[in-house]
């Protein structure tokens, strides 16, 4: 019998839905959210509203391009979180309203995990997925994580940011460059077209699987500051070399800890996931690194690094398989690792 799920994304500033059929994906929604730009940064208040517009034209237009009825769905998968609290309530409670007047279960989602599993959306049949157990680097802008999955419920922490987030070290830097935010993809263009071995940057000595960024930003912080003072001009006539240089080195970082728990857990398949593995640079090194060792690697769509409903739909069919339904009573939660 055919299972169709439909999944709900809504923890940050992107309000998606997406359907899923037996594993293979139907459609995927995201309406983005541009309000955020002219203040830096995301404005929860501002997200929340945004969601509740976007929430029913965004759901239905899933459903629409899926071809599906929405008394065809089996269950319906919402990201519970981490996340904004304001944004996940939407996504919640619309998932909460819609099964009840439907009368289907609603399924939770961790939202670290839809990431972890959007390797396993397959657009036709022979897709190829990864094999248990694999490596997943987890980079967004709020998390820095190597995470060993077991399976789709069974996932170990191996190591985590002590500090910032790699995301977080792109967009600050490119802030201190006056680039726009989300500074990461500004970053990975300027860096095409510069010298990357041009500026050293500090580089964090932490012996165990946690990644840190903060001494990185803070020598990149420095490095600009003594060099403004005698050229003004320096940070607008380095631009690209400035870009490549932190590119390569925080690639430096992700890599180095991946090597490690590679050779630690014995494992022959690494994934990726996360905003940050939209990077150029990144997929390119892990791509080469998995190769020079004999690694199978996974490295995602690009529409599947940023928050979408398909990963969150996955995650949700899996569960949905196990019986694994949630209550009304459950509320979002702002935070928790995988
Ligand atoms: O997973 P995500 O969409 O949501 C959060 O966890 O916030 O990740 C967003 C992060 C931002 O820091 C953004 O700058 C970064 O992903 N990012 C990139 C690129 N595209 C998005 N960083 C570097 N290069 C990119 N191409």
């Amino acid at each position: 019998m055919s299972v169709t799920i439909l999944g709900i994304e809504s923890s940050c500033d992107d309000t998606s839905a997406a359907v899923i059929r037996d594993g293979l994906l139907l459609s995927n929604v995201i309406a983005s959210q541009s309000v955020h730009e002219e203040y830096g940064g995301v404005v929860p208040e501002l997200a929340s509203r945004a969601h509740q517009q976007n929430i029913v034209p965004v759901v239905k237009a899933a459903l629409d391009r899926a071809g599906v009825d929405k008394r065809d769905l089996d269950a319906i998968a919402f990201t519970r979180g981490p996340g904004l609290l304001g944004s996940l309530l939407v996504g919640t409670s619309f998932a909460k309203g819609m099964s009840l007047g439907l009368r289907v279960p609603i399924v939770d989602v961790n939202h670290l995990h839809g990431h972890v599993l959007s390797h396993f959306i397959r657009r036709k049949e022979d897709d190829e997925v990864p094999e248990y157990p694999f490596l997943t680097l987890l980079i967004s802008g709020g998390n820095s994580q190597l995470i060993l999955v077991r399976n789709y419920n069974d996932m170990e922490i191996l190591g985590a940011t002590i500090d910032d987030a790699a995301g977080e070290a792109f967009d600050k830097c490119a802030k201190v460059m006056g680039l726009p935010y989300p500074g990461g993809p500004h970053i990975d263009r300027l860096a095409q077209e510069g010298d990357a071995q041009r500026f050293k940057f500090a580089k964090p000595r932490i012996p165990n699987l946690d990644y840190s960024f903060s001494g990185l930003k803070t020598s990149f912080l420095y490095t600009l500051r003594d060099a403004v003072k005698g050229d003004p001009d320096f940070v607008e006539k380095n631009r690209a070399d400035l870009a490549a240089s932190l590119q390569r080195t925080i690639i430096e970082i992700l890599i180095d800890k991946l090597d490690k728990a590679v050779k630690q857990t014995g494992v022959t398949t690494v994934a990726i996931g996360g905003g940050v593995s939209a990077n150029s640079g990144v997929r390119n090194a892990v791509a080469e690194y998995c190769k020079a060792h004999g690694i199978k690697a996974f490295i995602p769509e690009r529409a599947f690094t940023t928050d979408n409903a398909a990963m969150v739909a996955i995650a949700g069919y899996f569960k949905y398989l196990d019986k694994q339904f949630c209550g009304y009573d459950e509320v979002p939660f702002a935070r928790v690792t995988v």
